[in-house]
């Protein structure tokens, strides 16, 4: 097979489901492959991590829409997007990024350990009264997908009462990150302005009476940053924080648990305490990556033996980097104690996840306490996943929990 027939099998519903064989042919054929001229994909660790840390690959930025898209600022989600720190390159990345970090503390992410027990151990009784009687229970739904949302909520500051209605709102702005079609624009685009003047409202109050989150914290350095940061600027990223945080980090948890279901012996492992609750994170991170991809514009350099070039598209396969054979021995085996461990699954360099603390938090509180509290969590059915090739995780994942 050759890289266009691998790349088109990746795009199949197939290739979609398990794609680790489909990157074990990739890397057979090197580190990085040119599948048409000037679109590389860059499939090796080392290469990757490579690509991500070179201030000289930007993101695709507002010069890129005004070049290839005409008219995608009639799109409320692009005209947030061009401002979110993801789709920003120097100077204006590393003024709004360094000015939301400073409210992004580990500090303040550390203090949430808390909440986030509390909210775990309160969705895990729920989960134990729905399946008291053996019934199935959806895992996805009740608890992967729920605990990030209430988490960012919480970080945020976004009042109980409003999280409810504001799942499917971010579940639909969280669409963009896939290789959007024009058919689910409409719908991206109709979160996205409910989203946006959803947070201008909230910033308003936050303005006049500040509490203790990261909002009034964004509002204060604003204000003191003179100008430094706009409000546009601000509003967006919150938007970008949501969609960020929470789909991601229900996969981890997903995409962990079914790792369970599969090899209970990985569970017990956790549960009796021979692997660290972090050391599973990481390997569960490794194994099957949340996020399998993101983008890069080339500029002239070589990558893993090939000549870039300017304006080229590359793409970064983060979930095949992580399970290259020159970099981990036995890429296809779960061994959350291997001593090669390091997965790329939050990137590298100026873009590295901000939020990777907080998902890391999540996990080390979530599945220990889920392992321990259902010691016979057991598949219940199979799994549906979702259909998407950036973000991979399930739709519905069925469980027994007594
Ligand atoms: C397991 C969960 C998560 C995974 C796998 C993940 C993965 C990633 C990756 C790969 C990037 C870099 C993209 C690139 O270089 O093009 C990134 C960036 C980012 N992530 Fe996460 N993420 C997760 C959770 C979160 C959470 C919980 C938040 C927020 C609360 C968050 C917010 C962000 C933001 C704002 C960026 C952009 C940073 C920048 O461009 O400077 N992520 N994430």
């Amino acid at each position: 097979m050759d890289a266009i027939e691998i790349l088109s099998q990746l795009g199949s519903p197939a290739g979609r489901a398990d794609p680790y064989p489909l990157y074990a042919r990739l890397h057979e054929l090197g580190e990085v492959v040119e599948a048409a001229p000037a679109d590389f994909i860059v499939v090796g660790y080392d290469a990757i991590n490579a690509v991500l840390r070179d201030p000289g690959f930007g993101r695709p930025d507002q010069e890129i829409f005004d070049r290839e898209f005409p008219g995608w600022d009639e799109n409320p989600v692009f005209v947030q997007g061009v401002d979110w720190i993801l789709n920003l390159n120097p100077p204006r990345h590393s003024r709004i990024r360094s000015l939301i970090a400073r409210a992004f503390t580990a500090r303040r992410i550390a203090a949430m350990e808390p909440a986030i027990v509390k909210m775990a151990d309160d969705l895990l009784d729920a989960m134990a009264d729905n399946g008291a009687d053996g019934a199935a229970v959806e895992f996805m739904h009740d608890f992967a997908y729920l605990l990030p949302v209430t988490v960012i909520c919480e970080l945020i500051g976004i009042p109980e009462s409003d999280r409810e209605s504001f799942r499917p709102i971010a579940r639909d702005v969280a669409g963009v990150f896939e290789m959007t079609d024009a058919e689910s624009l409409p719908v991206i685009n109709a979160a996205a302005v409910k989203l946006l003047d959803y947070f201008t409202e909230l910033a308003a109050t936050r303005r006049a009476a500040p509490r203790d989150d990261l909002l009034s914290d964004l509002l204060a350095i604003s204000e003191s940053a003179d100008g430094r940061l706009t409000d546009a600027e601000l509003l967006h990223n919150l938007t970008l924080l949501l969609v960020a945080g929470f789909e991601t980090t229900t996969n981890l948890l997903g995409n962990g648990v079914q790792i369970v279901l599969q090899d209970p012996a990985a569970g017990e492992a956790v549960r009796g305490g021979s692997v660290p609750p972090a050391a599973f994170v990481e390997e569960v991170l490794r194994f099957d990556s949340p996020v399998q991809l993101t983008s890069r514009i080339g500029y002239q350099a070589k990558v893993g033996g090939l000549a870039i070039t300017e304006h080229s598209s590359l793409t970064t396969l983060i979930g095949a980097g992580n399970r290259d054979p020159r970099r981990f021995a036995d890429p296809d085996v779960f061994d959350p104690l291997r001593q090669d461990g390091g997965p790329i699954s939050f990137g590298g360099g100026a873009h590295f996840c901000i939020g990777a603390a907080l998902a890391r938090l999540e996990g080390t509180v979530a599945f220990p306490r889920l392992l321990a509290r259902f010691p016979k969590l057991a598949a219940a059915g199979q799994p549906t996943r979702r259909e998407r090739l950036v973000l991979r995780g399930f739709e519905t994942l069925p469980v027994t929990v007594a």
